[in-house]
């Protein structure tokens, strides 16, 4: 079922914004993932986000806007927000914030919080969609709930054909992975999932960066459950041998022998070239035929530290009781 992607142009951006005002899900490119968005004002259109992905519903939305003039209504920018808007919009950085009284958002698309994540997207396509809708577009990744994140306009089609009106076609998404989510309602800012804007860069700007803790009882929860980004076949991290009937992520120059097929995430070992090939490589090797996707170690910092995050997610199995 593809055959609601169209490429994305000024007539079919009209359209997806039109269709967002009327209510409709519109699926776009941003420089991360595609998103599934929805009018983020309209307690139906973000109803109908909820149930295209089979989320569930104590999982909050990010709002998306073009920039920081869009978003000051719907949240309280102090100095120290402004600052992060300032420094990393538009661009891959999500912010935690507390919801005004009179944003007019969807409760919903908060589930409940009095905090929302607001982002403006850099990439033209999505810029372009926002500006043109003229309103908050809630928006998260454009895959059944959990389940690996598309990259490709192919991917949604596939995973949410017929519950999206359109699926605008924007190419691959040059970063890959998910925004980086900084809660700042606290003291000191916390980093609840890491991405493309890194630990290191939010150290420079913040000075302090704390992670959450078991005690945080993050509802929080940014595709912080411990199993989330799953491909149906078993992730095996750090390989450096083959098991029988594997298909292998390398990374680096050189991949050991004995796998069923390899796929390079990066030759020259570049974390941005591997982050970009990440979901769609899991994708490819999500295949019955194979016994297991194995993954070869990647280095633990900057946008490493990002690419492991979801990997670590792909690979957690529930504990079941029957197995
Ligand atoms: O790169 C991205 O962020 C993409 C593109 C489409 O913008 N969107 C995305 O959305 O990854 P989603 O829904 O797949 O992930 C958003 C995460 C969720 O795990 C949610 O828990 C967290 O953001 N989140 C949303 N609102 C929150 C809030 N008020 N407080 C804490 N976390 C929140
Ligand atoms: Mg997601």
């Amino acid at each position: 079922m593809t055959g609601n992607i169209v490429p994305a142009t000024s007539e079919t951006i009209a359209q997806a914004a039109r269709l967002l005002r009327e209510g409709r899900l519109v699926a776009f490119p941003t420089e991360t993932v595609y998103g599934l968005g929805g009018d983020a004002t309209s307690e139906t259109a973000v109803a109908r986000i909820f149930a295209a992905k089979g989320r569930p519903r104590f999982n909050p939305l990010i709002v998306h806007i073009p920039g920081l003039a869009e978003a000051e209504p719907f949240a309280e920018f102090d100095a120290r927000a402004r600052e992060a808007a300032q420094r990393f919009w538009p661009g891959p950085l999500t912010l935690v914030l507390r919801r005004r009284t009179d944003a007019g958002l969807s409760l919903l698309a908060s589930a409940g919080l009095e905090t929302v994540a607001l982002r403006a997207p850099a990439h033209p396509l999505a810029q372009q969609l926002l500006r043109e809708a003229g309103r908050p577009v809630a928006a998260p990744s454009a895959n059944r709930s959990g389940r690996v994140s598309p990259t490709m306009a192919a991917h949604v089609a596939a995973e949410l054909g017929t519950e999206v009106s359109l699926v605008l076609d924007g190419g691959a998404c040059p970063v890959g992975l998910e925004s980086t989510i900084l809660d700042l309602t606290g003291r000191v800012p916390m980093l609840l999932r890491p991405g493309a804007v890194t630990r290191e860069e939010l150290v420079t700007v913040f000075g302090e960066i704390v992670s959450p803790t078991a005690s945080d009882h993050v509802p929080r929860a940014p595709g912080s459950l411990p199993s989330h980004y799953a491909p149906s076949r078993p992730v095996r991290l750090d390989a450096r041998e083959a098991r029988p009937g594997e298909a292998l992520l390398a990374f680096g120059a050189e991949a050991p022998a004995g796998f069923a097929e390899v796929i390079f995430l990066s030759r020259t070992g570049d974390l941005a070239e591997a982050a970009a090939n990440l979901f769609a490589s899991l994708r490819r090797l999500d295949r019955p035929d194979f016994s297991g996707i194995a993954v070869m170690p990647i280095p633990e910092h900057g946008l490493g530290l990002a690419i492991n995050d979801r990997l670590r997610r792909a690979a957690f199995r529930e504990p079941d009781a029957n197995a």
